[in-house]
């Protein structure tokens, strides 16, 4: 049986789409844990302090807080597995187009660390074209993005423009 699986991603921010393939998680695995990579080759808007508190903050908003665990990591996926002793990492797979770039970081996962599966998962058809680069940019021109992130992350979203634009 599945034991812990780790849900890895960047999350800047979290949105609805990572979140239905949380809640699809918690019914497959005994135990979930997100792990939120630092990733500061993708620059990120929120720093990974705050991403953590809003993935927190959105898992309180759909009734799973204390369901799913939230980390950070800023090592390779499989190490950060290895440690946790998770068996499977949980990846969403949204259009077909995901699919050459999740084949290969599984491909290359299952190399460094042979005894790790990826399990994917389809989200709502609801978010099949949701980004959270889509999301950011929305909320910068200032659009209405409560359809895509809970009220959390929404109030973050307003707070970093309003300081970005304060500080330029
Ligand atoms: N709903 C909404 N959006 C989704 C989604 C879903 N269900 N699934 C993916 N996405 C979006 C993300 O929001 C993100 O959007 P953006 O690029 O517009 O910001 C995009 O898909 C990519 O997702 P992300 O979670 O950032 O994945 P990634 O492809 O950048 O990979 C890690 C993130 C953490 C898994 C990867 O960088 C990693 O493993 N890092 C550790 C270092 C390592 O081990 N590297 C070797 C890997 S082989």
């Amino acid at each position: 049986m599945i034991k812990k699986a780790i849900y890895p991603g960047t999350f800047d921010p979290v949105t609805y789409g990572h979140l239905d393939i949380v809640k699809r998680g918690v019914e497959i695995f005994q135990e979930l844990i997100v792990g939120i990579a630092e990733n500061p080759k993708k620059r990120p808007l929120f720093t990974v302090e705050e991403r953590r508190e809003m993935f927190i903050e959105s898992l309180k908003e759909i009734g799973l807080k204390g369901k799913v665990k939230v980390k950070t990591f800023n090592s390779l996926l499989v190490e950060f597995a290895k440690k946790e002793g998770a068996v499977a990492i949980l990846r969403g797979i949204r259009i077909v187009s995901d699919m050459d770039h999740e084949f290969t970081m599984a491909s290359l996962n299952r190399k460094l660390y042979p005894e790790i599966e990826t399990v994917f998962l389809m989200p709502s058809d609801d978010y099949a074209y949701l980004s959270s680069s889509a999301v950011r940019e929305i909320a910068f021109y200032g659009g209405d993005v409560s359809q895509f992130v809970p009220k959390a992350v929404e109030r973050r979203l307003k707070e970093k423009f309003k300081n970005l634009s304060q500080s330029r």
